[in-house]
């Protein structure tokens, strides 16, 4: 290698905790080991969709999960790279997978297995079979130190709002694997090098633009929409609104990444098929959001902040409208629930 190359700083996400966390003592070396556990967990991931076209993980498995949806072996690859990345980390108490109809407890929350971790472990399982790109999603809780006897030791840990968050981050797996996390102190972005087999520091602080020129919304839904969601439609159409482009995905990971750095909006409203909204509060919306509001944008369901909404079940789902703060207050001009 050049001397160029060699002297070149690279800076791991294990060394960009550790040079934080010296400014801020709250996450502690415990925490960086957790997340080294999620982001070994995405490396696998990342190398087994990268070959998923030569080895016999495509396709659907026949079997339907919790959400009845069609489960992709990609999906319980992905789940279970995920639990076993995290079972033996000793600082995890309980695990909640979108793929799983029940927590994973490893063990009831104390002071040493003090997380939670929710994750999704690979959104946008429509996409795996046609290279779009995909992502995992996950979000951290710690344990609660006032439930009172009697609690449920486990739902009262897990159905927290989304503001008790203590960190939160997604990978998407696209044209590269890149990785962005938050604890709360700004929103910071890494790529994964695969020649190094680790993430590189690409981008401290990302700051969503206050204003975008797309919007992100399943249009063929339109007839289902409130009518808020449709009449903001028709003006997102006209010249006044000023040039608007639509980009969909259909991985909410990918399309939230686009409206993390260029601004817009993403919106899943409720339709009549899914009245409560399609997306996941605990392990979608949740970490989307505490994301989107470090870097200076915001999350709704339409009535409220997404991240105070209080849980009251694993798999609930949420109405999501995410994105820039002047284009998410134009939806709600629009549309309030
Ligand atoms: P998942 O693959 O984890 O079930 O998530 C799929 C979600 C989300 O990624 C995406 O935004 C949405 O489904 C797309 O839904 P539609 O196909 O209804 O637009
Ligand atoms: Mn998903
Ligand atoms: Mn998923």
């Amino acid at each position: 290698m050049h001397d160029r190359e060699l002297s070149e700083k690279i800076t791991t996400v294990e060394q960009h905790i550790l040079e934080r966390q010296r400014a801020h003592p709250t996450a502690s070396g415990n925490f960086s080991w957790l997340l080294s556990g999620i982001l070994l967990a995405t490396r696998i991931i990342s190398a087994n969709v990268r070959r998923a076209g030569f080895m016999d993980i495509l396709g659907a498995t026949g079997g339907e999960n919790v959400q009845g949806e069609l489960v992709q072996k990609l999906d319980i690859l992905a789940n279970e790279t995920i639990k076993s990345c995290l079972g033996y980390r000793g600082n995890v108490g309980i695990m909640v997978s979108e793929e799983d109809d029940e927590p994973r407890i490893i063990k009831e929350p104390d002071e040493q297995a003090k997380y939670i971790v929710l994750f999704d472990p690979l959104d946008g399982s429509s996409n795996i079979d046609v290279n779009v790109s995909i992502g995992t999603i996950f979000s951290i809780l710690q344990r609660r130190d006032d439930l009172e006897p009697g609690a449920d030791m486990v739902m009262d840990h897990i159905l927290q709002p989304g503001f008790k968050q203590i960190a939160a981050g997604y990978v998407v797996y696209g044209s590269s694997t890149v990785m962005a996390y938050t604890t709360g102190d700004g929103v910071h972005m890494f790529t994964l090098d695969p020649s190094i087999g680790a993430y590189r520091l690409a981008q401290e602080n990302v700051q969503m633009p206050e204003q975008g020129k797309t919007y992100s919304i399943n249009e063929a839904y339109r007839a289902n929409f409130p009518e808020g969601i449709q009449k903001y439609l028709e003006w997102i159409k006209t010249d006044e609104a000023g040039g608007y482009g639509l980009r969909y995905i259909g991985s909410l990971v990918a399309d939230f990444h686009r409206t993390l750095l260029k601004g817009g909006v993403f919106l899943y409203p409720p339709t009549t098929k899914s009245p409560a909204g399609k997306l996941r509060l605990l392990y979608e919306a949740n970490p989307l959001a505490m994301i989107a509001e470090q870097a200076g944008g915001v999350a709704t369901d339409g009535a409220q902040r997404i991240l105070e909404k209080v849980p009251t079940s694993l798999h609930e789902r949420t109405p999501l409208i995410i994105g820039s703060k002047n284009d998410v207050k134009r939806v709600a001009s629009f549309w309030k629930r």
